[in-house]
């Protein structure tokens, strides 16, 4: 039996990277488990998608707190009472408090849709169109108190096809995402993961290889 790292899964809304690192889960050998999903949003619809895998679910409601601060102090006593070591956000829509980010430095790891550093905050594919950016993609990277900003992880890219609009270029980034979340939480899990700086650098990985090119040449 492996042992596996305990997890919280914070989300705000539909939860499909949720339901990917749901999936990897649900394989005994896979090296993490999901303790806790906790949203904002009374009826995201990831809450359903815990609910149906037989993971716990809990809402906390911004709008019943006076402050980020106290909102976030319920966040970590509801984490730290499920026994969670890591924390992942997949699509929570609530910025952390810096007093919150510290105390999970190292610990918390996020999913953002683009490149980073190119496009942080909201509207990335719409940003990469206006950009002219003729790759995008999405990043798995440590929490750190600046926004989107984090030691990265895990990249994936795709190319930006001359006609693509925001809805097909965010499906075929999304399509990756689920594909880079469980990686990221895979090698986190495995101890493959150190920060030197803000660097995080990756044990024994497979070097991709490859490039990509775009346009192809
Ligand atoms: C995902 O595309 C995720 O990368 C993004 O929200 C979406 C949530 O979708 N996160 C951010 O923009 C955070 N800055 P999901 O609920 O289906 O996983």
């Amino acid at each position: 039996m492996v042992k596996r790292l305990k997890v919280a899964v914070l989300i705000s809304g539909r939860g499909s990277n949720l339901q990917a690192l749901l999936d990897a889960c649900a394989d005994p050998a896979f090296p993490a488990e999901i303790v806790r999903v906790i949203s904002n949003i009374g009826d995201a619809y990831g809450l359903e998608r815990a609910r149906k895998a037989g993971v716990e679910t809990l809402v906390i409601d911004h709008k019943a707190y006076p402050s980020r601060e106290a909102f976030d102090a319920e966040l970590d006593k509801a984490i730290r009472e499920a026994g969670a070591e890591l924390v992942c956000l997949a699509g929570f829509m609530r910025l952390l408090s810096q007093g919150f980010s510290e105390a999970w430095n190292g610990k918390m790891i996020n999913i953002h849709p683009s490149l980073l550093p190119s496009f942080k905050g909201l509207h990335t594919h719409r940003k990469a169109l206006e950009a002219g950016a003729k790759l995008h993609g999405c990043t798995v990277h440590f929490v750190t108190p600046e926004l989107d900003d984090g030691p990265i992880i895990v990249q994936a890219a795709v190319p930006v096809l001359s006609d693509d609009d925001e809805d097909s270029l965010s499906h075929r980034v999304l399509e990756q995402e689920h594909k880079a979340y469980p990686l990221a939480l895979k090698l986190v899990a495995e101890g493959r993961v150190s920060l030197e700086g803000r660097v995080a650098k990756i044990a024994l990985h497979a070097d991709p290889g490859t490039r990509l090119l775009n346009p192809a040449g």
